[in-house]
């Protein structure tokens, strides 16, 4: 049979990763796709050549994404520029057209995905995203085929190399945010704009994907709460140490019976988790299922060739299924199009945590106890306190609570009535904490 030919848009770090390792495994790839892939028309504005094996194998690479898309030759179109625009145009276009479209872009899907799944179940063509979420880990499969039989309880990822790298060089090293930040970024981890890492955007854009794979209901990235790492200082991760527990920053999806959490959020976990070791720019995805019970996926979260392997593997599944009846494909979000469900996304109010809090007191007598006063009228249970030194040139002294479940409309207003005692100096931090059993 003749190869399947492919259209790449975009030679940047995960576009050559892709060329190359469709290169170099070419003979494997075509072993296990029934049939040879290659790359005949790719368009990238401006990239750079070196370390990308195969390039010269391409039939053409120009510079224009359209003609791409437009080329009837092309059966397969892999968009790796990134972004919303052009990119979703691009995507629909070739959709249009008839072709199936492979894409790594967590930011289009998680936006505009139901629109493109809608044109794609239409048109009878397969649009795959595997390396979308959590790099080369093969999450989405793991959940939309092989927990297929379970309820999925919760899943808790660290899903933002960048961000888990960033947190990693600090505790380890006392390294300086903008400096790890810098090393991401030159690493190729960092997204263009790395606000979205350090500000939890992109990985709510992959929570975003996972909740619905994991829940059957419509992409709504616009119900996330999102909050990033960059309020966290050297302080609160040495003081959560001194208490056990690692801070992560995590994506987390969780079904309860009022509806859905979506939550991407730096998280308090106990440093005996598995997940809790994870480092520098590996992600990691713990699932809970009702039937399977707790199952974690390890691996590199972004990166060239670990999310080339995705990609590539999403190329192969196209391919095989490229005589199949559409109808009895895998559904893009795992459930069937027309199963989707309306369960709602909750709001960050009704969701239910363990905190820790860490509070610049006056150093007198009675301030503890009005502080547990406060939180013991909420109905918010205290599990433990640490009183630290103060830090140098200080008055106040840091004092760190670690509480029980309650619910953040609770401790919001627990923490205004604490903030209008003037015994406090600097806002409070507060951080979710997480048992993940
Ligand atoms: N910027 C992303 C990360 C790349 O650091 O995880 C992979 O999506």
């Amino acid at each position: 049979m003749k190869p399947v030919k492919v259209g790449l848009m975009g030679l940047g770090t995960v576009g050559g990763g892709t060329v190359s390792v469709l290169h170099r495994n070419a003979e494997e790839i075509a072993r296990r796709a029934g049939r040879g892939i290659v790359i005949s028309h790719a368009a990238a504005r401006d990239y750079n050549p070196e370390g990308i094996d195969g390039l010269g194998r391409i039939g053409t690479i120009g510079d224009d994404a359209w003609a791409v898309v437009n080329d009837p030759e092309v059966k397969i179109v892999v968009e790796l520029i990134g972004g919303y625009s052009p990119a979703k145009e691009l995507v629909l276009q070739a959709i249009e057209n008839g072709k199936h479209v492979v894409t790594a872009n967590k930011a289009l899907i998680a936006m505009h995905g139901n629109e493109i799944f809608a044109a794609a179940q239409h048109k009878g063509v397969t649009v795959a995203f595997e390396a979308a979420v959590a790099g080369g880990i093969p999450i989405i499969k793991a959940l939309r085929e092989g927990l297929a039989a379970n309820r999925i309880e919760w899943i808790a990822g660290i899903i933002n190399g960048t961000g888990n790298f960033i947190l990693t060089e600090m505790r380890d090293k006392g390294r300086q945010f903008d400096e790890v930040l810098r090393e991401a970024q030159a690493l190729g981890y960092a997204e263009a704009n790395p606000v979205f890492d350090v500000e939890g955007i992109d990985a709510a854009h992959k929570l975003t994907i996972l909740g619905s794979l994991a829940y059957g209901i419509p992409l709504q990235f616009d119900k996330c709460y999102i909050e990033g790492i960059t309020r966290i200082t050297p302080e609160d991760v040495s003081y959560a140490a001194d208490l056990g527990y690692r801070i992560k920053h995590l994506g987390i999806t969780r079904k309860t019976e009022q509806g859905v959490e979506l939550r991407v959020h730096p998280t308090l976990i106990p440093e005996r988790r598995l997940i809790a070791n994870v480092d520098g720019v590996m992600n990691a995805v713990l699932v809970q299922g009702d039937a399977v019970g707790p199952t974690l996926y390890y691996g590199a979260g972004a990166g060239a060739e670990p999310t080339a392997s995705a990609v590539v593997a999403d190329l192969v599944d196209v391919v095989r299924t490229l005589t199949t009846d559409p109808n009895n494909r895998v559904p893009h979000l795992a459930f069937q199009a027309d199963a989707l469900s309306d369960t709602p996304v909750l709001g960050m109010d009704e969701v239910e945590t363990a905190y820790y809090l860490h509070l610049k007191v006056l150093d007198k007598p009675g301030v503890l106890a009005t502080i547990a006063g406060i939180l013991g009228d909420a109905g918010i249970s205290i599990e433990a306190t640490q009183q630290k030194e103060p830090l140098e040139g200080q008055s106040v002294v840091p004092l760190v609570l670690l509480t029980q479940r309650v619910k953040e409309k609770a401790m919001n207003a627990a923490l205004a009535a604490i903030a209008e005692t003037d015994l406090t100096a600097d806002e409070i931090v507060r951080i979710r904490v997480e048992r993940l059993m």
